[in-house]
């Protein structure tokens, strides 16, 4: 027998209206295979498909091959503290800190999101005050210890690693499936040594500070230790073996490596030491910058993208950011809207008069609704809003950071493409577009790398950097 499933949603720009989706769970493989072969984005390419944005821009894109991408950070001082698969590259923030040298004395630099840290680690690095915000709690707290525990003398650290009692055990979070995510001993391991973590004391800053790299190095554990891998999204990893001591062996080569880049930075980086980084637990739409700034660098979530939040469940839960699944979803509401948001979010969000758009977005948003509908089956059909949303998200965000861009200060975003129902989505161009109606000028966009699209894997998309300069 059939199932038939009746959908209701608005029309972007019009009335409400349903359709049927008929399809058995069976047909959808098919459905999706005949849905790619047929398109006609199949083969094709985001070069083709930028022309008339381009034109219009009148604007060329350069290409640049660039090491955006983060696995390159893995063996780097600092930020392999703790190194998560989507952040972007230290060498490619130290490529574009040195191209800026010369203008600009000694800039503030701002990241509106921060992830763990990225642009303010190499920052601070370069002598550079930097300011960050960032939604996620757990990212944060990673962010705001790897710029601002550089005074922690290393021997204090790990002997104080050393003075963990074994004998103290926590139970692993409620809300999680840990019995599945670890074994049995590693899981034992893991509640030995964070309930051991905890009963270190906490009274004075130098103990505080010592302690929160020692949850900074415990967070960045967990997944090996896991029947995971983040690639860069969770998923279980079959035939993955770890052994039971896993736990204890990870965080000690972990403090080693945090161990020796203090060193390293307390003998040759003295001087930086000192330097101001000031990690905000914020949402980059709505948070008002006190200092104006010379240079933002960036890379917001990609549309489609990540769920920063759902990621991360595992080290929210362990370190405590998180009681549950619905804080954790209230998180995951408030940030730049990915296609894992509740619905009731968008629906709202599709009741709402007020929302950014211009003449290529509605045109984009509407083609998407019409491929849904002819498709007659999405995996979510409320997707010609998360765009739209997408859009508002970010241009609230460039809206607010524009404000605090000093004349002749730039602002320099990474992002990706999309194609969505066969639709392309010029990312890059349109937030270009956002900049221009902001009053900056768009100074170059370089074409950093490309990539596949994940609906139509011959279709070729990109990864640029996209420069905003203030007159
Ligand atoms: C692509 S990642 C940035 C990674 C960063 N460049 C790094 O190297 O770690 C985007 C980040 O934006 C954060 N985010 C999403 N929406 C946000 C919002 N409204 N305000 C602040 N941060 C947000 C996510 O949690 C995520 O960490």
């Amino acid at each position: 027998m059939k199932e038939e499933s009746l959908h209701k949603v608005k029309e972007y720009n019009g009335s409400p209206i349903q359709f049927k989706l008929p399809f058995r769970n069976s047909d959808k493989i098919d459905i999706r295979r005949k849905n790619i072969i047929s398109s006609p984005k199949f083969g094709g390419s985001c070069d083709i498909d930028s022309k008339p944005y381009l034109k219009e821009l009148g604007i060329e894109i350069v290409e640049k091959h660039q090491p955006i991408q983060f696995t390159s950070n893995f063996g780097e001082r600092v930020h392999r503290w703790a190194p998560y698969i989507q952040g972007f590259s230290a060498a490619f923030v130290q490529s574009i800190i040195e191209r800026y040298k010369g203008d600009y004395k000694s800039p503030i630099i701002l990241d509106p999101f921060a992830g763990c840290g990225t642009v303010l680690v190499q920052s601070k690095l370069n002598g550079y005050k930097s300011v960050g915000t960032e939604l996620n709690p757990l990212l944060q707290f990673i962010a705001d210890n790897k710029v601002n525990s550089w005074d922690v003398d290393p021997e204090y650290l790990r002997n104080f690693f050393s003075s963990i009692p074994r004998n103290v055990r926590i139970t692993a979070p409620e809300f999680l499936k840990s019995e599945k995510q670890f074994n049995k001993g590693v899981l034992r391991n893991l509640e030995f040594l964070k309930g051991g973590i905890d009963s270190l004391p906490s009274e004075t800053e130098k103990q505080i500070k010592a302690k929160n790299l020692i949850l900074l190095a415990f967070s960045s554990i967990l997944i090996d230790c896991s029947n995971l891998k983040r690639t860069p999204c969770l998923g279980y990893w079959k035939n993955k073996k770890v052994l039971d001591s896993a736990p204890w062996m990870l965080m000690e080569e972990k403090i080693r490596d945090i161990y020796n880049d203090l060193t390293i930075i307390q003998q040759r980086f003295k001087k930086n030491i000192s330097v101001k980084s000031n990690v905000i637990l914020a949402n980059a739409m709505g948070c008002r910058h006190q200092n104006n700034f010379d240079l933002m660098i960036t890379s917001p979530p990609y549309m489609n993208g990540l769920d920063y939040v759902m990621n991360y469940k595992i080290e929210m839960g362990w370190l405590g950011f998180t009681k549950g699944h619905k804080e954790a979803k209230t998180i995951k509401d408030e940030m730049v809207v990915c296609d894992n948001v509740s619905k009731g979010l968008i629906s709202n969000f599709a009741k709402s008069n007020s929302r950014y758009t211009n003449d290529w977005l509605d045109d984009i948003v509407n083609k998407i609704q019409r491929n849904i509908i002819r498709r007659g089956n999405y995996r979510r059909v409320d997707m010609p809003f998360i765009v739209a949303k997408y859009f508002d998200d970010l241009y609230k965000v460039m809206k607010i950071v524009v404000a605090s861009l000093n004349p002749g200060g730039r602002f320099l975003l990474v992002i990706g493409d999309s194609l969505i129902a066969d639709v392309y989505i010029p990312t890059d161009l349109i937030l270009a577009r956002i900049g221009q109606e902001l009053d900056l000028e768009i100074e170059s966009i370089e074409k950093a790398r490309s990539r596949r699209s994940g609906q139509i894997r011959n279709y070729r998309l990109r990864e640029t950097v996209l420069t905003l300069k203030k007159g």
